[in-house]
């Protein structure tokens, strides 16, 4: 939420700065801004909405060439979207951009009104950097003013911040938000996250809680909470700066989905071993994995939707309950958390606010954590007992899409691995479903990409809709969910999910003339069942669209409604195939509408604030 970005060097800061928060936009894009140090002078551009309109901003502004600058791409949390609240906020003296929210801004703006400052925007930022220009007046010393503002503020903040007595230099601290710093030939950078950096170089330090940077054209140094020099422990990144790119696709959402079949590979590949799922690396013995009776996977939207999936599946195989839950309800309800229990934590960005704070929870309630994340040394996979990475790649469109199909694909094969120590399966039945995870699923998720053109056709027909229902019963079921949830983020179409045994209890009543039902149905032992639901709901009006397996098709007399047939594949696997489908159907709808696809109203992709 909100994207930090800052250069100082030899090259023109100004398009180094456009460049990295363009990279970022996808963590929030409601308005955005820029400050140079042009000599000991502090020149601030902001602009309301996407970055477009900062650029034309900067444009008109006729600045010169600048080296030393932060930039910022802001997600709205104190004060509306417009100029004025956009960051930089800035005094004569300091300018700083923010990721994160300052709880205790109102007490800090009472202390500062005493001292004489006055406030033109809504923002808890602004609060922030007066409070950092009058510690600041009172050291002199940039490094001291962080620390003391740092013990002062509550909440999560990634700050950057220049100095107009220090040309040439970019200060930054961090606390529960992220924030990298990289170097190259020409100069010194700092970022919230890695995409913005890749154009430069692929190493890159994460700037550790409480410890202050202090970056130059030369140099980095670090100081630890103590003020004492600390060097600099850089890594290197895994994804390049074409990764992080569309690659010739209009979106990324699409240019994302069908990655699927490459994500899956790379991500079931690691865990594989002998022909058997291995998470040796993770657990070297299976002492903990023997003991535990009862798992909860808690995690924020698509991620807890993929911890559905895989409370089908570890039920199914490893015959183990799991409680799936969303994060930001968990930790505030005293869950009741067993002796042998294991709590999962899901997240595409390892950033997510609530999952970190209900991670922290169950921490505190001595419960064993396994953090499944995309993104390497993320806050979460840091802060786990126990760490599984999901090989997706940057993920930069909002809606999140092959992060999900490898948050599934590695909650099938620690389903496998769980039951194996269990002994609830044989080593020949997960060797089967390794083969068939390993090799048949990325061939029949490419199959279902094919589909595309009659997927499009299909989405061209919900479009003008106002409201939806998908439905379907058993794992199909939980698929609608994940499904309504991807439709109605990008498409702004009010889309419900229901079990389809469920809806003649009530919400039936709802079905009028031509409302879209989309029926996903690939459980052969539920399609009897489901198709009396269509049944049901055709007959009063509903414009019935059907996603359903090859098996299906096969064995039953399909209502006679628009289709799309899954490519036949082992039935355990037509989840990913559902899922890729529904992505685009969700795409389509959004493309076709003429949305932001990548960029959805009111969203982030990265959602670090409770
Ligand atoms: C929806 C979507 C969100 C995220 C959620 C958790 O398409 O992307 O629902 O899944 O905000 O984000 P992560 O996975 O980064 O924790």
């Amino acid at each position: 939420m909100c994207g930090i970005v800052g250069y100082t060097g030899a090259k023109n800061c100004i398009p180094v700065l456009i460049e990295g928060l363009k990279m970022l936009e996808y963590r929030g894009y409601d308005s955005a801004g820029v400050s140079f140090l042009d000599g000991k002078c502090i020149r601030t551009v902001k602009a309301k909405g996407k970055l477009s309109n900062l650029e034309e901003r900067l444009e008109a502004s006729k600045l010169g060439e600048m080296h030393c600058g932060i930039g910022h791409t802001r997600w709205a949390t104190h004060g509306a979207p417009s100029d004025i609240n956009s960051h930089p906020h800035s005094t004569e003296m300091v300018s700083l951009v923010h990721n994160g929210i300052v709880e205790n801004h109102a007490e800090i703006e009472a202390f500062l009104r005493q001292k004489g400052y006055t406030f033109v925007s809504d923002t808890d930022t602004e609060r922030a950097s007066k409070l950092i220009d009058m510690l600041y007046k009172e050291t002199k010393d940039p490094v001291a003013t962080l620390f003391r503002a740092s013990a002062a503020i509550r909440g999560s903040y990634a700050f950057g911040v220049i100095f107009s007595d220090f040309p040439g230099k970019i200060f930054a601290i961090r606390k529960d938000s992220p924030l990298i710093i990289a170097k190259d030939a020409s100069g010194s950078f700092l970022a919230s996250d890695i995409p913005a950096i890749l154009p430069y170089t692929k190493e890159y330090c994460r700037l550790d809680e409480h410890y202050v940077a202090e970056l130059s054209r030369t140099d980095i140094k670090i100081y630890d909470e103590n003020a004492n020099v600390s060097e600099p422990k850089y890594e290197v990144a895994l994804w390049n700066s074409e990764q992080a790119k569309k690659g010739g696709f209009p979106h990324f959402m699409l240019k994302e989905i069908y990655e699927e079949p490459s994500a899956l590979e790379s991500t079931i590949e690691r865990r594989i071993s002998n022909g058997l799922p291995s998470f040796d690396e993770t657990f070297p013995d299976n002492i903990l994995l023997e003991s535990i009776d009862e798992i909860h996977v808690v995690a924020c939207g698509t991620a807890m939707h993929a911890g559905l999936v895989g409370k089908y599946i570890i039920e199914k195989l490893a015959r183990i309950p799991v409680n799936v839950e969303i994060a930001s309800e968990f930790h505030y309800r005293d869950p009741i958390l067993k002796k042998n229990s294991l709590a999962i934590f899901i997240s595409q960005s390892g950033e997510t606010a609530d999952t970190l704070a209900a991670l922290r929870h169950a921490k505190s309630e001595g419960v064993p954590t396994l953090a499944i994340v995309n993104v390497f040394g993320s806050s979460l996979a840091r802060e786990a007992d126990y760490v599984l990475y999901t090989m997706a790649g940057p993920e930069i469109s909002v809606a999140s899409t092959k992060a999900y199909s490898v948050q599934c694909a590695i909650l099938y094969l620690f389903a496998a691995h769980l039951a194996l120590i269990k002994q609830k399966i044989t080593s020949e039945a997960a060797r089967s479903l390794c083969e068939k995870l390993r090799s048949e699923l990325p061939r029949a998720v490419a199959a279902t990409l094919a589909l595309n053109d009659t997927i499009h056709q299909i989405s061209t027909k919900i479009s003008s809709a106002e409201h939806l229902f998908y439905i379907g019963r058993g794992i199909d079921y939980q698929l609608s969910i994940e499904s309504s949830l991807k439709l109605k983020e990008i498409s702004y179409i009010h889309s419900e999910a229901y079990a389809a045994g469920e809806l003649k209890h009530g919400t039936i009543s709802l079905i009028t003339d031509g409302i879209p039902v989309i029926c996903i149905m690939t459980d052969s032992s539920l399609a009897k069942k489901t198709i009396s639901g269509i049944h049901e709901v055709a007959a009063r009006g509903a414009h019935v669209i059907l996603i359903c397996s090859a098996d299906i098709q096969d064995e039953h007399a399909l209502p006679d409604v628009e289709t799309v047939i899954l490519p036949r594949t082992e039935p355990l696997l037509y989840p990913f195939l559902t899922a890729t489908a529904t992505q685009l159907i969700a795409y389509h709808t959004s493309a076709d509408k003429g949305i932001d696809v990548d960029k959805p109203r009111n969203l982030a992709k990265s959602v670090t604030v409770e």
